[in-house]
């Protein structure tokens, strides 16, 4: 089996190599150290890494799991065109189909029922990409794989015919050029919950970037909210490994289909900007499978073509050198096909290459002629520096970008460029989507007595530097790296050129001038007497504030900008309809004004991007009814939360698994606002729960599944966490939900798994969600399906997947510590 094995997978890209160079970094338990150890010394192809990973398994588990694994297809040819797959599992259709990035499963069933089969489409790539280098120089193959400086943020640079690439930020849009949509960043998107949104978001993203000539995409961006304060958290998609999975799926399925690479990053463990070159995240590795590493996981299986590294060290080794993190786990463990690039500066080391690094950005301080060096000298083998430009022509393939793709037609590095900047308008109607997102996104938090919506009021103050626009224009500051007027998106390379930008007061006078409304406003936070007099006798007292932040610094409290709270407390001091509405990159503390009595509204709109002011607007009014949800909790205290900005250089990631919500669960402390929480104009009620065991038909993989129901660990192997049976649906939960209000609207009913105490897991996990739109009186059934994954815990020492002994519940409801139906998996 173990020669089968190494024939058949003798051109995957090659992975573990000299993998010593990195000693396996102190993990907690024996038990894990010895695991990762054995992923650690693997030796030089991948093949050889995956069969030592396999006999590894093999002594933990039995060799008739191992053959069960690999299943019928396993005895893959060893012909010299074979190009990998990374699981053994031919496609099936309807269950597994094989799956091109144009042309991924459709939004809405689909990706609840499907799981897309990209290898036929890699091995294609692979194989165009083999021949297209079987006669590169050493010197034209370290060119494929090393930054140079041209037109955009990154750049490789033409090889023979080969047009080169252009690898250009961000997750929210294209950076540093114009004509271009800057969509809401991701904090946002994760707030809607919605799948086809956030889908949607994602091919505009591709199709704008594609139109600009960029052949990668820096994004999406998929850290988790661990620390409250930190710098990027708008960028990301909170605090959930669960949701950021799913967002980060969807964001890339779209960008794809959109004709672009997206670029899954910053892998990994990469939570906070204090010391973020320099300092360690210490994980475990349970922790690092069931938290850090999800979305990257579900960025595999949406097909990523390319994964960027990150600036931090993981346990004591640099993320861009880590063998056990880029080979072990994203290579072989997730069967990642694509390349890996280092975020900007990230490389250390020319033996980076062995650990798994593909691409060093921005320049070639470490590769370059220095890889050819290393080659030259014996120090790194000619097959690895092969398979590393392989991996970038392949994913260039695999996006057909050899079929017509668009030339760079800007240039980043110099906007003004009128030489090469060609202006070309990629907008489209795509800002119908930055408002659905920004609707979508607002978390209505407090609504006393009906305050909102808004019913022809007669008078409104809008008081806020918030409320209205900055002094200059939507693009005051430079990478949007400054706080003036309304709060659109957070700043750094995360940020993109707003084309035009809405504010609340703008978009209010508007409404005004229909409903006969008086308006009145004061844009100063600091004139406190000021601002509290205006709020005298208005219908209605509107204060905005914003919390902003970016990349390179983190916040240093969570607290409003120019101490806004003053402004709340001032305002509602003198007007008993005050409603607060927060423009925010992450968790606040509200806690100094939210019992205010006079405080009857509180909207949180977080950073929509250019249409925010109409977005808030419509919730206001009630033109759009809210259904956003926190994508993180909201705490009485900021001390209340389990981890904070560090300035350790070693930043042990302590609580484990319990972060965010999972946190206040465990240790019993009441937050404010919970994970999950917003409230609607109307009420939903939920009822008739079942659950039951999907019938599978096809017999695929069964003797995994049996294995796996009979308790015992997945066996490791090449694609073992991303396989069919592994994330196939298992069992179908379904319910009823019930409009029961007067007015129509959108309910997120949310899945936990509730894990019997044998698992370790926290009280209640998020493992599903899905977004309904009902009119008054309107039921429908809603249909959410469950993976083995997501019933599997990660089991250390045996390196696999296993069902906890004991029974699982499932609670379904409107937040996470607001459940309307319990029941069980039927196992
Ligand atoms: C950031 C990346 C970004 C890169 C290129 C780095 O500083 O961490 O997210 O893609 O710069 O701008």
């Amino acid at each position: 089996m173990r020669n089968r094995l190494l024939m058949g997978r003798g051109h995957m890209p090659n992975t573990s190599l000299f993998a010593l160079a990195f000693a396996a970094s102190p993990h907690p338990s024996a038990a894990t150290a010895t695991s990762l150890m054995s992923r650690n010394t693997s030796s030089s192809t991948s093949s050889i890494a995956t069969s030592s990973i396999l006999s590894a398994s093999i002594s933990q588990s039995s060799g008739e799991q191992l053959s069960t694994f690999l299943g019928s297809s396993a005895a893959v040819s060893s012909s010299s065109t074979t190009v990998p797959t990374a699981t053994a599992q031919n496609p099936i259709p309807g269950i597994y189909p094989s799956t091109d990035p144009s042309n991924p499963p459709s939004i809405r069933q689909d990706a609840l029922e499907v799981v897309p089969d990209f290898n036929p489409a890699w091995q294609t790539a692979h194989t165009k990409a083999q021949n297209q280098i079987a006669n590169y120089t050493l010197e034209q193959l370290t060119t494929i794989v090393s930054g140079s400086t041209s037109r955009c943020v990154g750049n490789i640079q033409t090889v023979d015919d080969w047009p080169g690439l252009c690898l250009n930020d961000g997750p929210l849009g294209v950076r540093l050029a114009d004509y271009i949509t800057a969509f809401p960043p991701g904090i946002n998107t994760a707030a809607t919950f919605n799948r086809s949104l956030i889908r949607t978001r994602g091919l505009f993203m591709g199709q704008e970037f594609k139109g600009k000539g960029v052949n990668i995409a820096l994004g999406p961006m998929m850290n988790i909210l661990r620390v409250p304060a930190a710098g990027r958290n708008f960028e990301g998609f909170g605090a959930d490994p669960f949701l950021s999975g799913e967002a980060a799926y969807e964001t890339i399925l779209g960008m794809q289909q959109g004709g672009v690479q997206a670029c899954a990053k910053h892998f990994i463990d990469n939570e906070q900007e204090t010391n973020r070159m320099t300092s360690s995240s210490d994980v475990d590795d349970r922790t690092q499978h069931e938290i850090y590493a999800q979305p990257f996981m579900r960025s595999v299986m949406a097909g990523v073509s390319a994964v960027m590294c990150s600036y931090n060290l993981i346990n004591d080794t640099h993320a861009c050198q880590n063998n056990l993190t880029l080979n072990g786990i994203l290579k072989d463990e997730f069967g990642f096909q694509g390349f890996v690039v280092s975020d900007w500066g990230a490389t250390h080391s020319t033996l980076s290459a062995t650990a798994g690094l593909d691409m060093e950005m921005p320049d070639s301080s470490f590769f370059g002629e220095t890889l050819a060096t290393f080659v030259n000298n014996g120090s790194i083998p000619l097959s690895r520096v092969r398979d590393m430009a392989q991996r970038v022509i392949a994913s260039w393939y695999f996006l057909h970008q050899d079929e017509d793709y668009p030339a760079v037609n800007f240039n980043a590095n110099n906007q003004g460029d009128e030489a090469i900047n060609e202006h070309i308008n990629v907008e489209d109607d795509h800002s119908t989507v930055v408002l659905d997102i920004g609707r979508a996104s607002i978390v209505l938090l407090k609504n006393i007595q009906n305050a909102l919506p808004l019913k022809k009021p007669k008078s409104i103050l809008l008081a806020g530097s918030d409320a209205g626009l900055a002094s200059i224009g939507p693009n005051e500051f430079a990478n949007a790296g400054g706080d003036d007027g309304i709060l659109a998106i957070g700043g750094g390379s995360g940020a993109a050129n707003l084309t035009y930008l809405i504010s609340p007061l703008e978009a209010i006078q508007i409404r005004a001038r229909q409903d006969r409304t008086t308006v009145s406003w004061i844009l100063n936070d600091f004139d406190l007497a000021r601002g509290g007099n205006m709020a005298i006798g208005a219908s209605a007292a509107l204060v905005f504030v914003n919390a902003d932040s970016s990349e390179g610094s983190d916040r240093t409290n969570l607290t409003s900008h120019n101490d806004a709270e003053q402004l709340i407390l001032s305002v509602a001091a003198q007007n008993n309809n005050t409603i607060v509405i927060t423009h925010s990159v992450g968790p606040l503390i509200v806690d100094s004004w939210i019992n205010h009595p006079n405080i009857t509204g509180v909207l949180w709109a977080g950073v929509s991007a250019a249409e925010t002011g109409n977005a808030i607007t419509d919730v206001l009014y009630g033109a759009f009814n809210p259904s956003g949800r926190l994508p993180y909790t909201i705490a009485k205290n900021a001390a209340d939360y389990p981890a904070s900005v560090s300035t350790s250089l070693e930043i042990p990631y302590a609580e484990g698994l319990q972060i965010d919500y999972r946190a206040f669960d465990a240790r019993n402390i009441t937050p404010r606002y919970e994970f999950g929480f917003g409230l609607s104009y109307t009420e939903f009620k939920y009822s008739g729960l079942n659950i039951v065991a999907v019938n599978e038909s096809d017999n695929a993989q069964a003797d995994l599944i049996r294995n796996w129901e009979a308790g015992y660990p997945s066996p490791i192997g090449l694609g073992s966490s991303t396989a069919l049976w592994l994330h196939r649906p298992a069992f179908q939960v379904t319910f009823e939900v019930q409009n029961t209000g007067d007015v129509s609207g959108g309910e997120i009913p949310q899945l936990y798994l509730q894990m019997p105490p044998s698992s370790d897991e926290p009280p209640s996990v998020l493992k599903g969600f899905s977004d309904v739109f009902l009119q008054p009186g309107e039921t429908k059934t809603v249909t959410v399906m469950l993976s083995r994954h997501s019933l599997s815990i990660w089991d250390v020492v045996a390196q696999g997947w296993r069902r906890p002994q004991g029974t699982t519940a499932v609670a379904i409801g409107a937040s996470s510590r607001d459940f309307r139906l319990t029941g069980f998996i039927p196992l």
